[in-house]
């Protein structure tokens, strides 16, 4: 059934624009709306609010806001499912000896640092692209575009 994911290329992976997109495209995906935007601070804590009080979410909200990021709607039967097996375990390290290939392995460095995001379900995919898509510019995003 064609499905709907919200991906992100984070900013260590930003150089890698191009040959993450041909891996998309390679893989079958439609892409959809697309957003190149720099993050605040306080974009990335909303964005990612369900890990608020994590060990990690400074360093996670710190990162993502470091940098610009792209984020895309992809397109494809199964895409949640079949961008987060694109993307490899969450951990480069783990994604390095489990799955070589994956995004996560070629163009993240660490935990933190791990080159793209994926929707994990429906309802967060769809909560995610509205993030990004459904606000006005200037509610999310505001630091550049
Ligand atoms: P992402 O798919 O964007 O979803 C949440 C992010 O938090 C995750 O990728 C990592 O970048 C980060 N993250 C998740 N778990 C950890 C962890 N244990 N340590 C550091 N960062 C993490």
């Amino acid at each position: 059934k064609q499905e709907k994911t919200l991906a992100m290329i984070k900013p260590d992976a930003l150089q890698s624009f191009g040959s993450i997109l041909a891996a998309v495209e390679a893989a079958g995906f439609t892409v959809g709306r697309l957003r190149m935007c720099h993050l605040t601070l306080a974009d990335a804590e909303g964005f990612y609010a369900v890990h608020a009080g994590r060990p990690f979410f400074g360093p996670l909200t710190a990162f993502m806001s470091s940098g610009r990021i792209v984020a895309m709607e992809l397109l494809a039967p199964g895409a949640i499912r079949k961008w987060r097996q694109l993307l490899g375990p969450t951990n480069t390290a783990t994604a390095r000896q489990e799955a070589p290939n994956s995004l996560r392995a070629r163009f993240g460095s660490d935990n933190t640092r791990n080159a793209c995001h994926g929707s994990d379900a429906t309802e967060t995919a769809a909560q995610e692209a509205a993030f990004f898509f459904k606000q006005p510019v200037g509610r999310c995003c505001t630091t550049t575009n």
